[in-house]
Order: C-alpha cells, then structure tokens, then sequence
C-alpha cells in the first residue's frame, strides 16, 4: 500500500500521475521554438511510405489516434488488433513501417504481429513504456512513451503517453511540425491537471450510479477516446458499456437508447463539433439523459443534463484531455459499486497467451 502514495487504489494514483507522465514524454523531444521534434530513438529511421498499426486493448485505441494523425500527415496508415492481424493477408510495399503499440512489451497477440510482420520484411518499431521488454528488443526501433510503472491491470496514464508519442513520432518522422499543435503538446500535462483538480466526475458517477449500460460516443480523434471510456468502464465496474462513432449511433446503437441508457458525448470544439451535437440531439430526443465532456459548455447548454468541462486547446490534443474525465467517471462509478478497482476479475496486466 505504500506505492499507493495516499490514494486507495493504484488507479487513481496513476490517473493523477498523468501531467507528469506526459512532462517526460514530451521531454527534450519537442524543441524550445515549436518547431522541431527529436525522437532520439528514431533518428536513423527512414519517414516510412505506409505505417501499419498492431495492438490490443487500450494500446489498440491509441492506435487507432495514431494513425490518423499520420494520416493527417499525409502517411498511409492503418490500425490492427494484433489478434486480427496476419502479416501474410494485409499487402505491404516498400518502406512499411509496422508499429507495435504496447505499454508492457509483453502482450503476446502483439508479439506475434510483430514477428510477422519482421518476417514479411517490415522495418518494426515498439512504442512501449518498457525499456528491454520483449517488444523494445526484438524490433528494429523502440521509442519509449516515459509514463512510468503503471501497476493497475486497467490502463490509465500509458494511454495519453501512447498518444503523446504517437504524434511526436509522426512529426519527427515527416518532419514538419504544425507549431500550434506543439504548442498544445507543450501546455497539455497543465491542461490535465486543470482537469485533475476541478472534475466533476464524482458526481456525475453518483448520478448514474444505477444504469444497467453506459454509451459513450465521439469522432475523429474522439472515437478512440469513446471506445477507450467504455473498455474502461467495462474492465472496472464490470457493468455493460459500449463506445461507438458518434455518426453510426443512428445506424443501429439508438435503439438500445433509452432514459435508463446514459450517453456520454465527447463534443470537444473543432470539424466535428457540429455533427456529434447533432447526434446528441437525436439522444435527447430518445430522453437519453446525456453528459458532454466539452470544451464549449455555452454551446452544449441545453442539450446536456451534465457538463464535464475541460480546458480549450488545439483539437488534435482536446480528446487526449477529455479522456481523463471519463477516467475519473469509470473509477468513481466502480469504487462506489465495491469493485477490486486495481485487480479486476478475469483479467491481467500482462497477456502472454495468444
Ligand atoms: C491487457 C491489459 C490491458 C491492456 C492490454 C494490452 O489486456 O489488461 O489493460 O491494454 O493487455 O497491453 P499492452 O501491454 O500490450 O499495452
């Protein structure tokens, strides 16, 4: 219980954990006039012709941001659960840089992806919070996301540092950086902690304490964000939780939503902003009580019961922010409910089996 530092569970300690978490990732790798991104790691590496991504669980989600980031980048990229993924059956040309997500090192579906990949002449990379893991030693390249140990099976801060790291990759790679991001980067550990010290995630888990089922629901970068809240969700209060592209809730979810059902709407302010709102309405409409974990809270009035605010920034970096509210939600619904928070039943931090 000493590790702990004071809090009951290793969770909420590392939720807490994440300015600094980011503060190293970050460190010495993005430069004093925001222009320049250094990754130490991946100095010798080629800017890649297409990235493929391999990963499961939460590091599959941060994946999933990733690669659209290097999308945006102009890089062919594509997300894989490493279970799903068989180096054989997905093309691969020239110059594919295939990259293991995973914050242990260890996690054998990854593992394997990986090695096939490298079979297949793939240059490979780890992103791992693992320095000599598996993963780190075995691939080409390693650039490590610097979160420190993370003990509880459910990942908090590894999340936000996998992502952190995915974008200084991309930018360090391609090489031009968009100043306004790095600057966003640069300001997020503070943005987190604004979070830290002023959520009303506590009252608002007390609020839907007894729901049956938990949606969540987000776009662009926020999509990885939903399906990483309701994983969370799931892992922690063993209760039904589900995350969906804000745009497909209208193409068969919004028929499970009802006043019992609360929809949580990441409606941070950028291309999509207009759109899930207008998905939020159709919730509304339904009486599917709905919270918005926003940036905009005049613009949401209105439509949502609750608001959990989180501070304005660039909206590549807002869903990364708007994360740790639905964090603290999870851990808050699941430590009123009794649940073994650190050490839920059937799973484990590690997952060496395929
Ligand atoms: C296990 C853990 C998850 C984790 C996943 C991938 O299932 O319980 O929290 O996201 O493995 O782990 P990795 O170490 O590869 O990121």
């Amino acid at each position: 219980d000493a590790g702990k530092s004071g809090y009951n569970h290793y969770m909420l300690k590392e939720i807490n954990e994440q300015p600094r978490a980011l503060r190293q990732c970050l460190r010495g790798r993005v430069n004093e006039l925001l222009r320049i991104v250094q990754v130490d790691e991946v100095i010798n590496l080629e800017t890649p012709n297409a990235v493929q991504f391999v990963a499961c669980g939460t590091s599959y989600h941060a994946a999933l941001y990733g690669a659209q980031f290097f999308r945006e980048c102009g890089v062919m990229a594509q997300t894989f659960l490493a279970s799903e993924y068989t180096a054989a059956t997905v093309p691969m040309g020239e110059g594919t840089l295939v990259i293991g997500v995973t914050q242990s090192g260890e996690t054998a579906d990854t593992m394997r992806a990986l090695r096939e990949a490298s079979a297949a002449g793939a240059t490979t990379l780890a992103m791992t919070n693992v320095v000599g893991s598996s993963a780190a030693r075995e691939c080409d390249h390693a650039m490590y996301i610097r979160a420190g140990p993370e003990i509880s099976v459910a990942a908090t801060k590894t999340f936000g540092s996998q992502q952190v790291a995915a974008v200084l990759l991309a930018t360090a790679l391609i090489g031009v950086a968009d100043q306004s991001l790095l600057a966003a980067l640069r300001g997020l550990p503070d943005h987190v902690q604004t979070v830290l010290d002023s959520s009303r995630a506590r009252d608002v888990a007390e609020a839907y304490l007894d729901a049956d089922s938990y949606f969540f629901i987000g776009r662009g970068y926020n999509m990885p964000v939903a399906l990483e809240a309701a994983l969370k969700t799931k892992e922690i209060t063993y209760k039904h939780a589900e995350g969906f592209a804000a745009g497909e809730l209208k193409h068969g979810p919004l028929a499970l939503v009802t006043e019992d059902t609360p929809v949580f709407a990441l409606l941070t302010a950028g291309v999509n902003f207009e759109k899930t709102l207008s998905n939020v309405r159709e919730v509304e409409a339904r009486g599917g009580p709905v919270i918005a974990v926003t940036d905009s809270p005049k613009e949401v009035k209105g439509y949502a019961d609750h608001v959990l605010e989180v501070p304005e920034t660039h909206s590549t970096v807002a869903p990364i922010v708007a994360n740790v509210q639905l964090q603290l939600v999870s851990y808050w619904i699941a430590n009123r409910l009794g649940r073994p928070i650190d050490k839920p039943r059937n799973l484990a931090k590690s997952v060496t089996v395929e």
